[in-house]
């Protein structure tokens, strides 16, 4: 198919004509396999801005007799994920999570999942997450009080280490000790394994080969799945009231009365668990690289968390003066959002913009693309938390921007995310500043979520400021009040 002019199709809506177009005036690159060169091309995002930069807003794919189309822009995103999301289910390649995520939220479909959603929804209400986040300042004081001043380290890792312990404090009220370790390892291996095997359909069952990689991997899912059922167990057995997380899903029953048998819970634990601390990790991960590479910025949003703690532990009150924490989380959100690249796939013949797309098609859309596209953000390489001041956000375009995804599978962790990740960020700011290491650059890698390609490298430096509080605890009952 020949190149094509992407002011062609990228129009308003309203210009295109009534009927829909057929599919195959879509235009694309030529062959059976173009679907499956893109997702092994070294640089996947670099090769699907080349598409889309030659094709247009719609590009046309095939992976052997099956379709695939990227789609480009924020109105036709809106129309899969929002008005028309009925029309999808998830796409295939999120069968392979279901290796080790189950039946949870992110892998079911349908009626099921909407049953589970409703039933889930309640642990992440105001009221809980409040209580969640109001130990979040004495954890992250207590986790980055013992890491060591000018000596280099992976950032990545010291903020899954403190996601992990915080997310799995507010599942289960209480910490995992050497447990931790199972859960990180499992994540580590995990996205291992789901980088390898990206291309392959099949890859599902290559989980079953004698191979020591396979069998190392069964090894660390059977741990987990092992850890999982401990919890729920200890759970069930404990009759005090814990306002926690598991309790919540423990105690959630579906229109009919019915309880999730353990084996649900076991993938809707491990699910939130693995969803969450990852992609949370990741958000701090690159704020704080952007922050290392803008000295200027860091200093400014220290001034701010300085002047609004006054060398006291933050509470949840204090949000609105630290909205400094807020602003960087949102634009390293933008520029290396957790998630790059979502995918539906249609259950019927669905219209897209002016194209009809067949049933049983994929449609793939990426953040990476969309949050970095100079028709929706003014300089789209500039690190600018100011894009995120309350008069300039809202000018923004639907669906330009949408680490989160959106509509009726949004992430059910994002108000998680805003109330916690910049509480975080304010205790760790107040404590320590960071310059990059040596040769450190903020290079990504592409696995479940974007990481840093060989960690991201950075030097931590005590700050002059109060010592934290030796009495975590009274603190954060304290902060929990005020809250
Ligand atoms: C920066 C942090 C996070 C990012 C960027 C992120 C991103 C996403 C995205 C893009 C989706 C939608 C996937 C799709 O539509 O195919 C999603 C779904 C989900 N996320 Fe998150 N997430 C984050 C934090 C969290 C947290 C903190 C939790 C839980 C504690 C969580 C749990 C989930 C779950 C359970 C789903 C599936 C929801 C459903 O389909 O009903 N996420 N997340």
């Amino acid at each position: 198919m020949e190149p094509h002019q992407p002011s062609a199709i990228t129009g308003p809506q309203a210009e295109f004509p009534v009927s829909a177009r057929s599919s195959s005036s879509i235009p694309g690159p030529f062959g059976p396999f173009t679907g499956l060169r893109l997702f092994a091309s070294r640089d996947l995002h670099a090769a699907m801005r080349k598409l889309v930069e030659t094709y247009g807003d719609l590009v046309a794919c095939r992976i052997g007799r099956r379709r695939m189309f990227i789609v480009n822009q924020p109105e036709w995103i809106r129309e899969i994920l929002v008005t028309q999301h009925a029309q999808f289910t998830k796409a295939f390649s999120f069968r392979r999570l279901q290796v080790v995520l189950g039946n949870g939220l992110i892998t079911s479909n349908g009626d099921f999942h909407r049953q589970q959603r409703r039933m889930i929804q309640p642990a992440f209400d105001r009221e809980h997450l409040e209580q969640c986040a109001a130990r979040v300042p004495a954890t992250t004081a207590r986790i980055c009080s013992q890491w060591t001043s000018q000596q280099a380290c992976d950032i990545s890792q010291k903020m899954l280490n403190l996601t992990a312990t915080f997310l799995v404090q507010s599942l289960i009220g209480e910490e995992l000790g050497d447990d931790l370790q199972t859960l990180l390892h499992a994540v580590a291996e995990g996205n291992r394994a789901y980088t390898d095997t990206r291309l392959l359909p099949g890859a599902v069952w290559l989980l079953r080969l004698p191979t020591p990689g396979m069998r190392r991997l069964r090894e660390t899912f059977r741990r987990l799945d092992e850890l999982a059922f401990r919890l729920i167990e200890k759970r069930r057995r404990d009759a005090t009231h814990h306002p926690d997380l598991l309790r919540i899903l423990i105690e959630a029953r579906d229109e009919r009365g019915r309880p999730m048998s353990d084996r649900q819970l076991r993938d809707e634990l491990v699910t939130i668990l693995l969803a969450g601390f990852e992609t949370s990790a990741m958000g701090l991960t690159w704020a704080l690289g952007l922050l290392a590479q803008h000295p200027d910025i860091s200093q400014r949003v220290q001034a701010e968390v300085d002047k609004t703690l006054a060398g006291r532990l933050a509470t949840l009150a204090d949000m609105p003066r630290l909205d400094g924490c807020r602003r960087v989380l949102a634009e390293a959100l933008r520029l290396y959002p957790p998630i790059t690249i979502l995918g539906r796939k249609a259950l019927q013949n669905v219209r897209i913009g002016p194209y009809s797309i067949p049933r049983g098609s994929q449609v793939v859309f990426s953040q990476w693309l969309l949050h970095r596209d100079p028709r929706y953000w003014p300089e789209p390489d500039r690190f600018n938390p100011d894009r995120w001041t309350p008069e300039r956000q809202h000018l923004q375009q639907k669906y330009s921007y949408f680490p989160f995804g959106g509509g009726a599978r949004i992430c059910i962790g994002e108000p998680l995310f805003w109330t916690v990740a910049p509480l975080m960020l304010a205790t760790i700011l107040q404590h320590w500043e960071f310059r990059l290491a040596p040769n450190a650059t903020l290079d990504v890698m592409p696995q479940v979520t974007l990481r840093p390609r060989g960690g991201l490298w950075l030097i931590p430096q005590a700050r002059q400021t109060q010592p934290v509080s030796p009495s975590f605890e009274s603190d954060q009952r304290e902060s929990g009040r005020d809250a």
